[in-house]
């Protein structure tokens, strides 16, 4: 009898061993099939943003900036601040040239329960597709808006003092290197302004497209680029400071994501 009972106890703890492995195997290959069809999505978005981007540029290579959409390399990074959230409760963000909603998509995927985003874009055909893929019925916390970010201001609001200091991380993919340097001042100005002291102010360049304009074949498109850069620098440095940075190779070309935090007391 005791035999017996020996047995069937060794069955059962064969039985629940062999049931967990199971069990662990089948959670393991339904995390390996959504990371596949995550990546399948991904490459499918970012293929037809690039498609999207190509024809804007063509028609306003000013303001796009970029033959090709943010790669899923440099979304990844440029959202990475979104997941430190050192204080509780919701975040507020702002996308500023939210282009075809290629980071967009990244940024709602890392956005929790009551967070909310705004994202300005400027091209009207590349707004059209922002808005088509996050429509407000099915992104109620999401809101697309059509314009120059610095003379944009959000539903219902009528001055820009009563959102002042009201975003928590403001994520910026505008060209600067290709804008003129009014709106260059004009959007770092705006940036620091609508975010908040402890906020996070993210951007990206284009590490190729830079070096391209340190060697320009005209001495006076290069004196003028290197002038550019040199008051970029000094403009982001009267606004805010650098915490933290990273390379992404893989994207065209290589780019370098800037994350920024803001000055106390700039007096303009
Ligand atoms: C390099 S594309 C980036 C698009 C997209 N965010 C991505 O990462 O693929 C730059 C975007 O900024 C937009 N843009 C440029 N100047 C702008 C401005 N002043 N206000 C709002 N959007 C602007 C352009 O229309 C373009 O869609």
């Amino acid at each position: 009898m005791q035999k017996m009972l020996r047995r069937v106890g060794f069955c059962i703890v064969i039985m629940a061993a062999v049931s967990g492995q199971m069990q662990a195997q089948g959670d393991r290959l339904t995390a390996i099939k959504a990371a596949v069809a995550e990546f399948v999505e991904d490459a499918y978005q970012y293929g037809s943003d690039c498609v999207e981007i190509l024809q804007s540029v063509i028609k306003d290579p000013r303001h796009v900036g970029a033959f090709t959409a943010s790669s899923p390399f440099l979304a990844r990074a440029t959202v990475t601040k979104l997941c430190d959230r050192e204080v509780e409760g919701p975040l507020k963000i702002l996308e500023i040239g939210c282009g075809a909603g290629t980071i967009t998509r990244y940024i709602i995927r890392n956005m929790q329960q009551n967070d909310t985003l705004d994202a300005v874009e400027y091209v009207p055909d590349l707004y059209e597709k922002a808005q088509t893929k996050f429509p407000r019925e099915h992104y109620p916390n999401v809101k697309i808006y059509r314009g120059a970010f610095e003379n944009w201001l959000p539903e219902g609001v009528e001055n820009i003092g009563d959102i002042d200091g009201s975003y928590d991380r403001i994520i910026c993919t505008v060209p600067f290197t290709k804008l003129e340097n009014r709106v260059v001042v004009d959007i770092l100005r705006k940036a620091y302004r609508l975010l908040k002291p402890d906020g996070i102010f993210t951007y990206i360049t284009l590490v190729g497209a830079e070096t391209l304009g340190y060697v320009k074949p005209d001495v006076r498109d290069r004196r003028a680029y290197w002038q550019k850069m040199h008051g970029f620098a000094g403009w982001r440095a009267r606004y805010f400071e650098p915490c933290g940075s990273s390379f992404v190779f893989f994207n065209v070309t290589a780019a370098m994501v800037y994350h920024l935090k803001k000055k106390p007391e700039v007096i303009d």
